[in-house]
């Protein structure tokens, strides 16, 4: 009679405890900081942070994913520099020069004229005055000054570091470097057919690896220049 009980005892409780299963609701949890973790609230603040500031800094030395330091500094002395030194990396490719007409239309042509003639929407309606052609022989512009201005901006013109990527700001270089072409009475340049494009390539690493020892007088960049031309050769 005990025993037949005690089975009872343990039937009885065994389905109360998976009666308290459903498939519907949340299950009993033991020790629920393991599931429900603290959450802050953005920008509030807390004991727990250093400051007490939930919006914390990106630790020193973080860049974004995709994004590569532009090694020339934002003072006279560097837009010189790049305007000697620095060249269009990206071959110059039908595809290439539509991509940043197009780019050029939508960011630059308001001011700068469809032509490249100074003589834009804002400039015809005198919101912005002192916008040069891209031919001014005073200017004389460059791949590698026009790279620099679309990166840190010049006087009223502003950066444009943040509304195009790396290569897009290529893509316009070209662009206008035809447009200034255009402006000139020269001819357009012939586009770079797909298999030149490996050439144009091995070109720029040896090109870069060139301006790099201008731009800083460092060994290192010695060894990195003879270990490219070594590569070139390799490869012809
Ligand atoms: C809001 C009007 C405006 C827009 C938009 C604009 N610019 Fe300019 N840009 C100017 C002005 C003004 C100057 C002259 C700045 C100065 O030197 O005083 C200038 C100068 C330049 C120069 C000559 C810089 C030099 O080396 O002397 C280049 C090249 C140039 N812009 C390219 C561009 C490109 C490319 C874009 C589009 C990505 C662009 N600009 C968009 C107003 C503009």
């Amino acid at each position: 009679m005990k025993r037949l009980f005690n089975i009872g005892l343990l039937l009885v409780s065994a389905s109360l405890a998976v009666g308290c299963f459903t498939k519907d609701d949340r299950n009993y949890q033991y020790f629920p900081n393991m599931y429900e973790s603290v959450g802050y609230e953005a920008y509030g603040s807390y004991e727990t942070f250093e400051n007490t500031q939930e919006a914390q800094l990106p630790v020193e030395g973080t860049i974004p994913r995709g994004w590569k330091p532009y090694g020339f500094e934002n003072s006279n002395d560097g837009y010189q520099n790049a305007k000697a030194n620095l060249s269009n990396p990206l071959p110059y490719t039908e595809d290439n020069v539509n991509k940043g007409k197009e780019l050029y239309t939508i960011y630059c042509a308001i001011c700068h004229g469809d032509k490249g003639d100074g003589k834009g929407t804002l400039a015809q309606r005198e919101k912005i005055l002192g916008i040069p052609a891209y031919n001014d022989a005073g200017r004389a512009i460059t791949e590698g000054s026009v790279y620099h201005v679309m990166f840190y901006g010049i006087n009223t013109m502003g950066s444009y570091a943040s509304q195009t990527s790396e290569e897009e700001r290529w893509q316009i270089n070209h662009y206008v470097m035809d447009l200034k072409a255009k402006l000139n009475g020269q001819p357009q340049r012939d586009f770079v057919s797909e298999n030149e494009i490996a050439e144009v390539e091995l070109e720029t690493i040896d090109n870069h690896s060139q301006h790099e020892d201008e731009a800083s007088v460092n060994e290192e960049h010695e060894s990195l220049h003879t270990e490219s031309e070594e590569q070139s050769h390799e490869v012809n």
